[in-house]
């Protein structure tokens, strides 16, 4: 696993960069098996990224029909409600570009009960990942952000699922939210072939400090324990959100 962190002076230069690394990803995986599977990321920072994809000249340049939408995690809400990570994904991105409906594979946050749309996720990531016997879905590229408390996906401090070694979906308890959550699981995570973080504002400074350079703690700070097996990890932050780190640009193998 190779870890790369770029400091971005400009927010709208991170997005760019962002963007030519979907891009870049996108043709790879194209050009490998015929088609692309990413796994979106949810909150409000990914909407200066998808905006871009959703926009000239990215719009025309990435061949959406071969495009395959997941998500990472997904509120315990409708698909139209104002929290939805997929309603962010599909306003600001999939409602403006090509992409093929039947691959568009949203979490059903709508379940009553959290942990049916975690098994039913785990469905859908098995149709049509047709992974092998004991093997996990590999994405070719899973968004991530975090938040000021280091928590990832929807992997919060002090919860179990941040250990989770068997389930690819799962359906935590999240006590400051007083809700359930439908999350992707380290299992599935970690064996993707990239992992790009996007991380923006003083309020990550300290957690990502602790995150990128303090010693391991991943109760603490989940985004710890993303460690893709075999994939690459990227660290795309801006200037305040970074602004602790003691080094700008480092790559660790
Ligand atoms: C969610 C996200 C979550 C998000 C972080 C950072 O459902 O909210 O999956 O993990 O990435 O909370 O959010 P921002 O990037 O909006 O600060």
């Amino acid at each position: 696993m190779t870890c790369t962190i770029r400091k971005i002076s400009d927010p709208q230069q991170l997005f760019s960069i962002a963007a030519q690394e979907f891009f870049k990803r996108t043709e790879e995986a194209v050009k490998r098996t015929g088609h692309m599977t990413v796994a979106l990321a949810g909150g409000s920072t990914p909407k200066g990224l998808y905006g871009l994809l959703a926009s000239e000249p990215y719009r025309s340049m990435i061949d959406w029909s071969k495009v395959h939408v997941y998500w990472g995690d997904e509120r315990h809400v409708p698909p139209d409600h104002q929290d939805s990570n997929y309603r962010m994904a599909h306003e600001s991105l999939l409602s403006h570009v090509p992409a093929i409906p039947s691959q568009i594979h949203r979490m059903q946050g709508e379940f009553p009960n959290a942990s049916d749309a975690a098994d039913a996720y785990e469905d859908v990531l098995r149709k049509e990942f047709t992974p092998s016997p004991g093997e996990a879905p590999v994405f070719d590229l899973i968004l991530l952000g975090m938040g000021p408390d280091g928590h990832t996906a929807s992997l919060f401090p002090e919860t179990e699922v941040v250990h989770e070694s068997a389930r690819w979906v799962a359906a935590p308890w999240v006590e400051k939210f007083q809700t359930h959550r439908v999350t992707l699981t380290p299992v599935v995570l970690n064996q993707a072939r990239h992992v790009m973080f996007l991380v923006s504002g003083k309020d990550k400074a300290n957690a990502l400090q602790v995150v990128i350079e303090g010693p391991s703690q991943p109760d603490q700070y989940p985004s710890q324990v993303i460690n893709p097996l075999s994939g690459e990890l990227l660290w795309l932050v801006d200037e305040q959100a970074g602004s602790l780190l003691r080094k700008t640009t480092f790559q660790t193998q």
